[in-house]
């Protein structure tokens, strides 16, 4: 089958075209031929040569999240999954190919009306955001600022928080084009990346927010934190600007009489069952209007290396995703 790997770590040139044999799945896992598959930050990250201390080597198959039809089940693996047109989570790895595998109790059915394209571009977003917001204790009124919505995580937040009646949807972008893309999603005020509005935005932002779900973090940290109303909750999903100051903790002790909250979330701790409940539900959601996936772009898999340039060069809102000939 065709893959594409990791031959050299740095710039996009290094992802090269591979034959690899068909994966064959192990007990507890499921093999999908692959219809879609999500170009994510952490994809860029891996092939960029950043986290090469985690040990990844050269030949390595970046892609964690991919939709397909189930065509071999391992040992212990419910055989009715086969024939089945599902989603899946690869962990790391192995997603840039014809077929991989996945551990079966990620699986999630594709439900009628779904494609396999929305389904990478809402499937790891998506956990990430409802469990983000639960994590923040949100509740119906309580004003938002999503932190770097134009990303997959922060299009699922925005559309979740409008839906679950949030007072407002304030949203940090680069650009008043992008803006007017969020707005159609829920957003209710568009700030520029350091948090500053414009014109009637300006005029009636929030002066702060009782929840900030932050997927940037970076040496703006603090002046966002510290945008957060009394009682206020900060939950850090991502890093795209790497780490906050070595001394972020000193804003925490400093605004003590607001009894602001800083929290990181990842999905690490929330058990698979509800992940997948969650996957779930938000297909469902999606089936019947109530959630918008944006695929930036579908490219086919032979064009990783562009689409690894795209995401490089900051292009993208939501996902591209790549599709395998024939997917
Ligand atoms: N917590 C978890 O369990 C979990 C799971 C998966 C991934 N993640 C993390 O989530 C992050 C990726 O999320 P994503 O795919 O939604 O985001 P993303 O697309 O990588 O970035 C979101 C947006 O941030 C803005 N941005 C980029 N660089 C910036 C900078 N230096 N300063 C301010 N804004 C900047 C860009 O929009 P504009 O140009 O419009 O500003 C970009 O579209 C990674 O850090 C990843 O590790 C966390």
């Amino acid at each position: 089958m065709k893959a594409v790997a990791i031959q050299a770590f740095g710039g996009p040139e290094g992802l090269a075209i591979i034959d690899l044999p068909d994966p064959s799945p192990a007990a507890g896992q499921a093999l999908i031929a692959v219809e879609a598959i999500g170009v994510g930050g952490v994809d860029v990250l891996i092939r960029s040569g950043a986290v090469a201390a985690y040990g990844f080597q050269a030949g390595h198959v970046p892609g964690s999240e991919i939709a397909g039809t189930v065509t071999a089940v391992g040992d212990g693996v419910d055989a009715s999954w086969l024939g089945r047109r599902a989603w899946g989570f690869t962990g790391l790895g192995g997603g840039y190919a014809e077929r991989a595998v996945v551990d079966a109790d990620t699986l999630v059915s594709l439900p009628e009306g779904l494609s396999a394209a929305d389904a990478v571009t809402l499937g790891t977003s998506g956990v990430v955001a409802e469990h983000a917001l639960r994590h923040a204790h949100f509740t119906r009124g309580e004003s938002v600022l999503v932190r770097g919505a134009a990303g997959g995580i922060g299009i699922v937040t925005i559309q979740l928080a409008a839906r679950e009646g949030a007072g407002a949807v304030a949203v940090t972008t680069s650009s008043a084009e992008r803006g007017e893309r969020l707005r159609e999603l829920g957003a209710t005020h568009v700030l520029d990346r350091a948090g500053r509005a414009d014109g009637a935005d300006a005029d009636d932002a929030p002066a702060g927010y009782d929840v900030i779900i932050d997927i940037i973090a970076g040496a703006e940290l603090p002046s966002f934190f510290a945008a957060l109303n009394p009682n206020g909750r900060m939950v850090a999903v991502g890093a795209v600007a790497g780490p906050p100051p070595a001394d972020f903790g000193m804003e925490l002790f400093t605004a003590f009489q607001r009894s602001m909250s800083f929290a990181t979330f990842s999905t690490n701790t929330v058990p698979q069952a509800a992940r997948t409940t969650t996957t779930a539900d938000l297909f469902a959601a999606a089936t019947r209007g109530e959630l918008r996936s944006v695929v930036h772009e579908l490219l086919p898999l032979d064009q990783a290396v562009l689409a690894h340039q795209k995401m490089d060069a900051g292009e993208v809102l939501g996902r591209v995703v790549l599709v395998p000939a024939g997917g």
